[in-house]
């Protein structure tokens, strides 16, 4: 493999995936966290045990994965030129664009365990079980971007 990485870019491209997997592993399980957070409100002792799941949850898992799936994301973009004009690298906008709005989605998910935090919930029961979907469509289509590179 040519480029800046040199040899190192298939390593670098694995650290990359497991974090994905970390990554997901999170957005998977905190949006569920959020379903049971939210059913518990009227039940005394609940909010507080999820709270700190979510709260360990996220320092843990979600915040650390992001970043390093963020960062070794964009040095394998780099190394495959993306800032140089290349052409064939439609999946990678595409990719990227899907990657903002999964990490968008992050950003609400955390928004919305801190309104839970306060006894605020915003969502009928049924809405927040469908946006529990979101992740795994996300995923489903970016791996196929990341993997067929279909254009
Ligand atoms: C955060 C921003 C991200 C950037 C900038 C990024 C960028 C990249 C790049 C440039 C590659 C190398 C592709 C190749 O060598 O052909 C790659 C590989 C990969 N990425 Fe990402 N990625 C990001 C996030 C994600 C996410 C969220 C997922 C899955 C949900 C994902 C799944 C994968 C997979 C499965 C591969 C391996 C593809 C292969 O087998 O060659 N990436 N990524």
């Amino acid at each position: 493999m040519t480029g800046w990485l040199g040899s190192a870019y298939l390593w670098v491209k694995a650290v990359h995936v497991i974090f994905v997997i970390f990554w997901m592993a999170g957005l998977f399980m905190l949006p569920r966290y959020l379903v049971h957070h939210q059913e518990g409100l009227p039940i005394p002792g609940e909010p507080e045990r999820w709270i700190k799941r979510e709260a360990l949850l996220r320092r843990m898992i979600l915040t650390p994965s992001l970043v390093i799936v963020w960062v070794l994301g964009l040095m394998l973009a780099v190394n495959l030129g993306l800032l140089d004009g290349q052409p064939g690298l439609g999946w990678l906008h595409a990719k990227l664009l899907l990657v903002i709005l999964l990490s968008g989605y992050h950003g609400w998910a955390v928004g919305y365990a801190k309104k839970l935090a306060a006894g605020r919930p915003t969502l009928a029961p049924r809405t927040l079980r469908l946006v529990n979907e979101v992740p795994a469509l996300g995923a489903i289509l970016i791996v196929i971007l990341a993997e067929v590179k279909p254009f």
